[in-house]
């Protein structure tokens, strides 16, 4: 155990940079998982080489020379050599075992003093709700040095979150909760993939997760969930913002090309032909419908597969992206 332990601690020198192969290590757990990778890998390295060294060797020396009728004597097995080969990979076995189940627990028990971030996954963006505070933000704020747990769930298909720079991962499921934990260590910005194929626009569902020092975080939630204040910033930006966060460019363009759903570019006051052959002129209420409640109407030509922004966008998020579309001519 110390031997391995040894090996991996030397193997595995702490980074706050990424390097060629591997993530930067921004959290408590990222050394630790990389200790036991490093570990297993160099274990498989070195028995890689013992087995196919002994085979080539083998081969070479034992290979038939001439045409004679030479013959190898039969062998009946040597239980000696049987035993060893049992007995050390057990032992390393075991090793792997006890190894990972400790670093398992660190990571699956969230300490106590953790503060607590709803996360939803839909196709295709996260949300991240804060229950305390009521915020809600497509960005999952937190303080440095403060244990965060994530209590995810998904609205429509299997998604799973995962953020490579603090190795952790786990799939976010609809219908239950799953949970995870991390303590990022200093102020940075770090990416937010989806790793479970949740439909066409999978990879292009990410967010980030912004570390702030403690005093900018409290800043962060005075202003409501908007950093460095909201005020001075026109609706239409916020929105242009929110359609590129919450997964809206996915689906709609802005610049009058179909994709899954309509265009944006020029919305904002023609007349709608829907599915159902009513239509309407696309005005503030049509859009916030849309949002809310996407299946109500649906335009001519598109398929009805929008999920419902509900409790996922507030009402001034919802005016922002109005003005975005409204801005769009
Ligand atoms: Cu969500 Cu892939």
């Amino acid at each position: 155990m110390n031997l391995g332990f040894a090996l991996g601690q030397m193997m595995a020198q702490a980074s706050n940079t990424a390097s060629w192969w591997k993530p930067m290590q921004a959290s408590a757990h990222a050394g630790a998982v990389d200790s036991l990778f490093n570990f297993i890998m160099y274990l498989c390295f070195f028995f890689f080489v013992l087995i196919v060294g002994a085979m080539v060797y083998f081969v070479v020396k034992y290979r038939r020379k001439g045409d004679g009728p030479e013959r190898t004597s039969p062998i009946k097995g040597n239980h000696r050599l049987e035993i060893i080969w049992s007995v050390i990979p057990t032992i390393l076995l075991v090793v792997i075992f006890a190894w990972g189940f400790k670093d398992w627990l660190a990571i699956a028990v969230v300490p106590n003093n953790a503060m607590e971030v709803r996360v939803t996954g839909q196709k295709w963006n996260w949300t991240f709700t804060y229950p305390k505070e009521g915020i809600v933000s497509s960005d999952l704020v937190v303080p440095a040095g403060q244990p965060v747990k994530l209590v995810m769930t998904s609205s429509d298909v299997l998604h799973s979150f995962y953020i490579p720079d603090y190795r952790i991962k786990r799939d976010v499921v609809p219908g239950r909760y799953t949970v995870l934990w991390f303590e990022p260590s200093e102020p940075s910005t770090h990416r937010i993939y989806c790793t479970e194929y949740c439909g066409t626009s999978h990879s292009q569902m990410l967010s980030s997760v912004k570390v702030l020092d403690s005093a900018k975080y409290e800043e962060w939630i005075a202003n409501g969930g908007e950093e460095g204040g909201a005020s001075a910033v026109p609706l239409a930006d916020k929105g242009k913002k929110l359609y590129e966060a919450r997964g809206c460019v996915a689906c709609h363009s802005v610049d009058g090309s179909p994709k899954v759903g309509p265009s944006w570019k020029g919305a904002f006051g023609t007349n709608r032909k829907f599915a159902d052959g009513s239509s309407l002129s696309a005005d503030e209420n049509y859009i916030r419908q849309s949002i809310l409640v996407p299946g109500a109407k649906v335009v001519a030509g598109y398929a009805n597969v929008m999920p419902s922004y509900q409790g996922q966008l507030n009402d001034k998020q919802i005016e922002s992206i109005i003005e975005y579309i409204k801005s769009l001519k």
